[in-house]
């Protein structure tokens, strides 16, 4: 271990996030009554401009309301670059700050952004004594963002989560293509001719790069990386194997911009008891190994060591934290 210790975000589960905009209080009152771990009541872009002076008070209602317990309650604020940033931070957390979980950033760029937002909700949460501290979540979509994500991820001990926000990055990025997250038949690999003379298409991933930065830069600072939106919520399989492979790179959870996505995400990324039952014999094992005077066995005829007792440990307290819920 470095001398510097990495200190964890509160521990949440995370999931499943729901997107739900704030324009629709009939949305509203279902994602409070939905299996998901974290929601994220939007005044960005799934708000229209007109609508967003009272989509803030249908937040603040519902977030007053509404029975939200079990779950984390975000609101996904407009980006700094907009003027309805200020207003939403305000009238969000005067109205119904001591109700909220957390508030999303989106497309953050440089640690300033998450600075700005860190005043003005110490402001507010000082002025009106507030005992909760809210916590950040922010959304990596920018270029900007992605090469300054190590910066943004240590901006403030408010930072809980990181996300990748696949849309706007590939806006921003200028990236081919106009889905919402999966994979894209112009990016792949053509193998050289086979024994038969054919030729093979593998396909790629072309987020690889951008999530693993990011869990990179999350995990670094003891967040938690969640990856972002899949469009095509018709596409069950689709979405699975997006969250599988986001979870294998070391993500916590993804996003559900559907209902029908949440209880997806929750499978994904929960340990299967086949997991947990292989992780607790892994500790078993380095437990008698220790005791015998030994650093790394072999189980299942395959090395053990003391990393094993790390990676079983994510699982084992994965699985305790579902348990508590
Ligand atoms: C989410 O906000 C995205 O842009 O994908
Ligand atoms: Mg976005």
């Amino acid at each position: 271990m470095s001398f510097t210790i990495v200190e964890e975000a509160p521990a949440r589960l995370n999931r499943s996030e729901l997107a739900v905009p704030g324009s629709s209080t009939k949305f509203l009152q279902k994602a409070a009554e939905s299996a998901s771990d974290v929601i994220f009541l939007d005044l960005e872009d799934a708000v229209a401009p007109d609508d967003k002076p009272q989509a803030r008070k249908n937040i603040v209602e519902a977030l007053n309301d509404l029975d939200w317990s079990g779950k984390t309650v975000s609101v996904r604020i407009n980006g700094l670059d907009t003027h309805y940033c200020y207003k939403d931070v305000i009238e969000v957390v005067e109205g119904a700050g001591d109700k909220l979980d957390l508030i999303m950033i989106p497309k953050a760029g440089t640690a300033a952004d998450i600075y700005a937002i860190d005043m003005l909700v110490t402001q507010i949460e000082t002025a009106k004594g507030f005992k909760n501290r809210i916590g950040f979540e922010m959304i990596i979509e920018t270029a900007l963002g992605m090469q300054n994500v190590f910066e943004i991820a240590a901006a403030s001990p408010r930072n809980e989560s990181l996300h990748f926000g696949v849309a706007d990055y590939a806006a921003s990025t200028k990236a081919r293509t106009t889905n919402i997250g999966g994979p894209n038949k112009d990016y792949y690999v053509l193998t050289d001719p086979l024994e038969n003379g054919e030729r093979e298409t593998y396909w790629g991933d072309m987020w690889h790069y951008p999530i693993t930065q990011m869990v990179v830069a999350a995990r670094a600072n003891g967040l938690r990386p969640i990856d972002g939106p899949f469009g095509d919520f018709k596409d069950p399989d689709g979405y699975i194997a997006q969250a599988k492979r986001a979870a294998v790179l070391g993500c916590e959870g993804k996003w559900a911009i559907h209902p029908s996505q949440i209880e997806l995400a929750n499978t994904v990324f929960s340990p299967s008891d086949e997991d947990v039952a292989q992780a607790k014999r892994i500790l078993e094992a380095m437990e008698e190994a220790e005791k015998a005077g030994r650093g790394a066995v072999a189980l299942d005829g395959k090395l053990i060591d003391y990393a094993s007792i790390k990676q079983a440990r994510v699982l084992v307290d994965m699985a305790e934290q579902l348990k508590g819920k």
